[in-house]
């Protein structure tokens, strides 16, 4: 069947910037603490960056998920029954994915992401491996409103969310996401949630700062980026990378530093950074088994399994959209 459309759900200017990106770097610069959302880091560099990121030793995360669905993949098939439409939050590479599709036999594969290129060659490599499977690739930014393709209307879903990319999002964030996809997907939806444990901090502030430098290259690119595609000339060798653990907030936060007072202009605008002055560039929350089960129940999905039997911890987390009662 292979990859049958591509939906774009994305509004690109002439340049094809992506207009939620100026938008985003602009507003997210005149705040006091200076901030810019971290779905921006996934250019293609970006994107590349990540895949290297997730090959380190230190970031756990994904070769934690990636053994929970090996060795549960039986157990996860069996909640989760055959015939259903994945639709994949943030596929990027889709390597997870794999693994997932040979166990369940699904009807559908939809990925959402809003990387286009990585999209595309994603999909198709999907759709090869996956003979007969209808493979249909939706390019949007899945924090916002997305489109299902009509095809998958009647379908039973299951919304597949790895990489503990819901950490990404502040708690009121989260549960809007959540709400959001709970509504896009249907009553009786089911949804496989990867979801990143709280941990040793010494372990987590090593994941998110490798030795190597990885993790610093991505955080780093984000400026490049904004210089790349908004006529930037922010001086990116006065920056360095930081990441630290926000015991409040339950998160290791990215910042980008100043490492001396510095000037520069985006667009044609001006902006001023004092030594030290950091912008905030990701926000990464850990969650308590308690505290994930809390997160779903209050965005109407109802916890049914949970697999988190890996060190470092990692949860795999199956929900369903169950109807809303709100008395016993
Ligand atoms: C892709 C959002 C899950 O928060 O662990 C990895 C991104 N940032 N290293 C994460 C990331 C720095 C990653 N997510």
């Amino acid at each position: 069947m292979g990859v049958v459309r591509n939906l774009r759900q994305v509004d690109a200017d002439a340049a094809g910037v992506d207009i939620a990106f100026r938008a985003d770097v602009h507003a997210g610069l005149a705040q006091a603490q200076k901030a810019v959302p971290a779905r921006w880091f996934y250019d293609a560099t970006g994107s590349a960056l990540f895949e290297d990121i997730t090959a380190l030793p230190e970031y756990y995360p994904t070769r934690s998920e990636t053994d929970l669905l090996t060795r549960h993949a039986a157990d996860i098939a069996a909640a989760v029954g055959p015939s259903r439409a994945v639709v994949e939050l943030g596929s990027g590479s889709s390597t997870k994915t794999p693994l997932l599709l040979d166990a369940i036999a699904p009807a559908a594969y939809v990925p959402v992401d809003i990387s286009g290129d990585f999209l595309r060659d994603s999909a198709r490599t999907l759709a090869t491996r996956f003979d007969g499977l209808p493979v249909y690739p939706v390019e949007a930014d899945f924090t916002q409103r997305v489109d299902m393709p009509r095809e998958i209307a009647a379908m039973p879903k299951l919304g597949f969310f790895p990489g503990s990319t819901i950490g990404n999002m502040v708690a009121r964030t989260a549960v809007d996401l959540l709400r959001n996809w709970r509504e896009a997907l249907g009553e009786g939806s089911l949804l496989l949630i990867g979801i990143d444990r709280i941990k040793d901090e010494r372990v987590l502030e090593l994941a998110y700062d490798d030795p190597a430098g990885v993790t610093a290259a991505f955080n780093l690119n984000l400026l490049e980026r904004i210089n790349r595609e908004l006529n930037g000339d922010i001086p990116v060798e006065n920056f360095t990378h930081r990441a630290v653990w926000n015991g409040v907030h339950a998160r290791i936060e990215m910042h980008l530093v100043a490492a001396c007072d510095l000037d520069f202009t985006i667009d044609g605008r001006d902006y001023h950074m004092a030594a030290g002055e950091t912008i905030h560039s990701e926000n990464s929350h850990k969650y308590g088994p308690r505290d994930a089960n809390l997160l779903l129940r209050a965005s109407g999905w109802t916890p049914v399994a949970t697999w988190d039997d890996t060190d470092p911890a990692f949860a795999l987390i199956l929900a369903e959209a169950t109807e809303f009662r709100s008395a016993p």
